[in-house]
């Protein structure tokens, strides 16, 4: 089988590393690819986002499955040229890919088919936006653009100065161009954080590891928010939370979703709080996460190439996917200075082979001649598996010490939620 990955992120390494060990598997392409996948497939100088050229390069290529990463492919409708012109896809359509592209459209959706989710409002005015100071004073709440921000439109305002000053900035200076062109005011929701994701191709759902990504620069979860500085899978739940989410929002979703005539194939990304008052839905994505899939890929112990061809393939229903009883903790490496301004074109230096228990996966890199540099705020994924939680957070963290780069920088943290949430369950 050969195999098309769009994207070029820490996911997109984890993609081909997992594909890469299907014995099916006899070649990997990525659109455009980085150093990491370079190692262990072609790597082709074609953007994510020029569609017409990479249906181009699949026909040529006699690509037989096309795995899409990021979500901006998905919404621009990848997958419906890709089927246009008979070429099997991974992945969501336009149609459906709403459900993330458009958060307006996801949390009404959320509300007419009862899926617990905060209380919300929408607004494509800054004179109607501003009429709810005068219905409520209850703050903090979240202000989001509707469109697809790169995880850059989520604003938590403290205080009704704050919410008049992003409503401006957003609804009337555009400074988040087309996305801000609605805005979603949602109900603050207090809690941990989960990310569960599915597989479905329409009528069939399987789930794979959850996980917990870590979206803040510093350790305990303070400062500025970021793409995700780290992840871990599974996230510890009891059977009852497990069992809501389940019957409460993954099976009505899908269900929902179905009956609306919507065809959702590939994963299904559901970022939930954990509130006093049970699961609620933060955000629908249409792909993996970004770090998550570097943790949950490597847990996967079914072919992950045959699984995908089986969602494309509406096959779902005679395909297992089975799970490791094990344990991922990745962390990501940034660029210092990363949310913000940073360097790049720094020399990265691996000292010492890393342990083969180890995965590295690349983010923000660059080959300049045969020097290994950073190329971006997110640097490099270091990913450790194993039986037990604490002996892979250990792990990671000693073979990080082997990686070097000017400004380096990372959380220490990453796992630390898990542990104490397995703590408590065992005390129970
Ligand atoms: P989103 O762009 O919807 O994924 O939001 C980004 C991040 O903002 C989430 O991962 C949460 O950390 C936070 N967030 C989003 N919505 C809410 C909410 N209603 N209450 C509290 N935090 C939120
Ligand atoms: N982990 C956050 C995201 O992929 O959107």
């Amino acid at each position: 089988m050969k195999i098309l990955i769009i994207g070029n992120g820490g996911r997109e390494h984890a993609l081909a590393w997992k594909l890469n060990r299907s014995r099916k598997v006899k070649k990997i392409f990525a659109a455009p690819g980085n150093p990491g996948i370079a190692d262990i497939g072609t790597c082709i100088n074609i953007l994510a986002t020029n569609i017409k050229a990479l249906v181009r390069f699949a026909k040529e290529s006699g690509i037989d499955l096309t795995v899409v990463g990021p979500e901006v492919p998905l919404a621009l409708g990848i997958v419906d040229e890709f089927v246009k012109n008979g070429l099997r896809i991974f992945g969501p359509n336009k149609n459906a890919s709403r459900l993330e592209a458009d958060k307006a459209f996801a949390r009404d959706f959320m509300y007419r088919f009862g899926i617990p989710a905060p209380r919300f409002s929408v607004y494509e005015s800054a004179s109607e936006a501003l009429k709810y100071t005068k219905t409520t004073n209850k703050y903090p709440v979240v202000v989001k653009a509707s469109g697809l921000a790169s995880g850059k439109g989520a604003f938590v305002v403290a205080t009704r100065k704050e919410y008049e000053k992003k409503i401006d900035e957003i609804l009337v200076q555009h400074r988040l161009g087309e996305a801000g062109k609605r805005v979603v005011v949602e109900e603050f929701l207090t809690g941990q954080e989960m990310s569960v994701f599915v597989l479905t191709d329409g009528l069939t759902i399987r789930y794979l590891p959850s996980s917990q990504d870590h979206k803040r620069l510093y350790d305990r979860n303070r400062g500025p928010n970021t793409g995700g500085m780290g992840a871990f899978a599974p996230y510890p739940t009891n059977q009852r939370v497990t069992n809501m989410i389940e019957q409460v929002i993954i099976q009505p979703t899908v269900l929902s979703l179905r009956d609306q005539g919507i065809d959702y194939k590939g994963v299904l990304y559901v970022g939930l709080m954990l509130t006093s008052l049970g699961p609620k839905v933060l955000e629908f994505n249409c792909r993996f996460g970004d770090p998550e899939a570097q943790v949950i890929l490597p847990l996967i112990d079914s072919n992950l190439a045959e699984v995908l061809v089986a969602v494309a393939d509406r096959q779902l229903a005679e395909t297992e996917v089975k799970i490791k009883n094990q344990w991922a903790i990745g962390v990501v490496l940034v660029s210092g200075g990363y949310p913000y301004d940073y360097r790049t074109g720094e020399e990265i230096t691996i000292k010492d082979r890393l342990s083969a228990r180890t995965l590295l996966f690349h983010a923000g890199t660059k080959k300049e001649n045969s020097t290994l540099v950073t190329a971006g705020g997110r640097v490099l994924n270091v990913v450790a598996v194993h039986e037990n939680l604490k002996v892979a957070k250990q792990h990671v963290y000693t073979e990080i010490k082997k990686i070097q780069f000017k400004n380096m920088f990372y959380r220490k943290d990453i796992g630390n939620s898990g542990m104490k949430k397995m703590k408590r369950k065992r005390r129970r």
